[in-house]
């Protein structure tokens, strides 16, 4: 497509995108004003202006799939802008609901292990709310550690960084937290999620819960006081039954669309 107007840019590309995307011209216009290096509020101020030839390339990924994100290189999440990359999982608004739940409870100089860094977001957020808090994060995926780095010196939080199998050779804690993989291997993704994202980062085992599993095992024999976790939301009695002899409190909670999401234990 050679030059072509703004108005008429998104148009089209709000067709190309129908097929992939929810909200087709909401992600034309986030691609468009990325490919101009400008605000969204631009397109609007600026309907005549010519659209660069590579808007087409990204509109191309994003039809092929490709999640906005990844394409970006952006994700907000609590309110944060974070920084993105592929080969590290996209984080999700539900995760925020861990972080609520587990934020009352702190009182702010814990020594916390995050299990499953991922892109740092979980941690970071803690480390914004907590400065005090003494935080080591996990992840089995050099990329996710690499990213989160970039985050935690983004936001200027001190975080230790361990390449490590769930918490192997990180020394004692107050607190776990973790939003690990939690899909049954079987589970049929959308093509996005199954095409784009990484596989460790999604799936749990043949049932989906026994990296869950073996978490909780971790933290009931460990002095660790509080483990706060993201699961499936058919999860809840598998995860109530490896607390069966659990002397604490076990709470569950629930996410924005009302389905179990995570639980929070608590040792005596
Ligand atoms: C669902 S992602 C969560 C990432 C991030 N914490 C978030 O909430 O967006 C799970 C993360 O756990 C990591 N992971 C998978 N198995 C692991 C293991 N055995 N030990 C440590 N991390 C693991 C994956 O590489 C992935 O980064």
């Amino acid at each position: 497509m050679g030059s072509i107007r703004i108005d008429e840019a998104l148009k089209r590309a709000k067709e190309l995108l129908k097929r992939v995307s929810e909200r087709p011209l909401f992600e034309a216009e986030l691609l468009l004003a990325y490919a101009l290096g400008k605000e969204r509020v631009y397109l609007h101020t600026h309907p005549e202006a010519e659209v660069p030839w590579h808007f087409w390339e990204l509109i191309d990924r994003r039809a092929a799939y490709e999640p906005l994100e990844y394409i970006t290189g952006k994700v907000s999440f609590f309110g944060q802008e974070f920084l993105i990359e592929p080969g590290v999982l996209i984080p999700r608004p539900e995760t925020e609901r861990l972080i609520e739940e587990l934020v009352p409870l702190l009182r702010g100089n814990e020594r916390i292990v995050e299990i499953g860094v991922g892109s740092g977001v979980i941690s970071t957020i803690l480390k914004l709310k907590f400065p005090n808090l003494h935080i080591v994060a996990t992840d089995i995926n050099p990329k996710a550690l690499a990213l989160a780095k970039k985050n935690f010196d983004r936001f200027g939080v001190d975080v230790k960084l361990r390449l490590a199998d769930l918490a192997e050779g990180v020394g004692e804690c107050d607190v776990i937290v973790s939003n690990p993989p939690y899909i049954a291997n079987n589970f049929p993704l959308s093509p996005n999620v199954a095409k784009y994202e990484p596989k460790e980062a999604l799936f749990g085992g043949e049932r989906g819960d026994e990296l869950l599993g073996r978490i909780i095992g971790l933290f009931l024999q460990s002095p660790a006081k509080i483990l706060a976790c993201e699961m499936g939301y058919d999860q809840k009695m598998a995860i109530q039954k490896r607390f069966e002899n659990f002397d604490g409190k076990l709470a569950f909670y629930k996410d924005i669309a009302g389905l179990d999401r995570g639980f929070i234990a608590r040792k005596r």
